[in-house]
């Protein structure tokens, strides 16, 4: 609509003044902010934007292939995309406590990143995803002692920069939406549910290892998969996979099996604040169970969380 256009056209004129000649650096994320931002520098810049995804190995199923095919494929933007699942894995060793976690991989985030900045030479500004909400009230639970929310993607502290660039920052998430799918993002990225920086690492829960993330990818991808084919997918805010710290035991083709067990969770939410459960039918669940235990080796057995926030949290960690 024009207001969309509108905002295209004025956001892209005034990046051009702005920024002239000089060089860019977006922290990609792939979710729908650093995107739409991604997009509007692009649009503005051309290939003086670089835009840095770190894979810091807690993507979810084939996350990283997406993010790499949208922005450099269809887009055509200079995409550096780095794997750095074995550094985080290293750095996590033996690391069971939620809050280590969440600040390892923050910092390691951040250190990642900024080789990757130095790298690429002189880069004169620096994008930053804020949006409205964030200016107004930061942090999803408002008390940030609940979670050290940090949302990997911060302010490298090492890099001096020009200026930080900040298209988004008077829209509303809607918005932000609205002007990626005028600009052309799929769907896949502006809809994308909220996905926490550390990733699938708080929902792995105690001690990283790769064997159990491919559990926890593959368990997370059939529950995905099978909401958005159900249409439930509408129905929820977030909706994944956990992979729980207890192991169960179970039987297979009259052979005893001792597996993880998987918890799926479905929550809808405004605010982020309190959440719900979504009441899915039994034999959804019942299915889904089935081929999550069939499909994914390790797991036999599969639970429904049915716990509001408060007093749990939407995430297990
Ligand atoms: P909780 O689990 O506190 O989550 O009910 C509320 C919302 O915040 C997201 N979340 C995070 N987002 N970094 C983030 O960027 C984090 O460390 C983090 N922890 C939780 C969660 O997915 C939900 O949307």
């Amino acid at each position: 609509d024009w207001t969309t256009e509108a905002f295209i056209d004025e956001t892209v004129a005034d990046l051009r003044v702005r920024i002239g000649d000089r060089k860019v650096l977006l922290a990609m994320s792939g979710g729908v902010d650093s995107s739409v931002c991604a997009a509007l520098l692009h649009r503005a810049v051309g290939h003086q934007l670089t835009c840095v995804f770190v894979d810091h190995g807690c993507m979810r199923m084939d996350e990283p292939r997406q993010i790499e095919e949208v922005f450099r494929g269809q887009f055509g933007i200079n995409l550096v995309s780095v794997n750095a699942e074995e550094r985080f894995l290293k750095k996590l060793k033996g690391i069971r406590d939620p809050e280590k976690k969440r600040a390892i991989i923050g910092e390691e985030f951040i250190r990642v990143f900024e080789e990757e900045a130095r790298k690429l030479g002189d880069l004169d500004y620096f994008v930053q995803g804020t949006i409205y909400p964030d200016i107004i009230e930061s942090g999803w639970d408002g008390g940030k002692t609940v979670k050290a929310h940090h949302n990997v993607g911060g302010l490298p502290d090492r890099i001096d920069f020009k200026g930080i660039l900040e298209p988004v920052k008077y829209l509303f998430k809607d918005e932000v939406r609205k002007v990626g799918e005028a600009m052309g993002i799929p769907h896949v990225v502006t809809r994308r549910q909220p996905f926490p920086g550390p990733g699938l690492a708080v929902r792995c829960l105690g001690e990283l290892t790769l064997e159990k993330l491919e559990i926890l990818r593959k368990a997370d991808a059939i529950f995905r998969k099978s909401m958005d084919d159900r249409g439930y997918g509408t129905q929820a805010s977030q909706y994944f996979a956990v992979l729980t710290n207890a192991q169960s035991v179970g039987v297979t083709d009259d052979a005893r099996t001792y597996g993880y067990v998987i918890a799926l969770r479905a929550v809808q939410t405004t605010d982020f604040m309190t959440a719900g459960v979504v009441p899915l039918p039994i034999d959804f669940l019942t299915e889904v169970a089935g081929r999550i235990a069939a499909e994914v080796k390790d797991v036999n057995r599969v639970v429904y969380d049915i716990t509001s926030k408060p007093p749990a949290t939407i995430e297990w960690e």
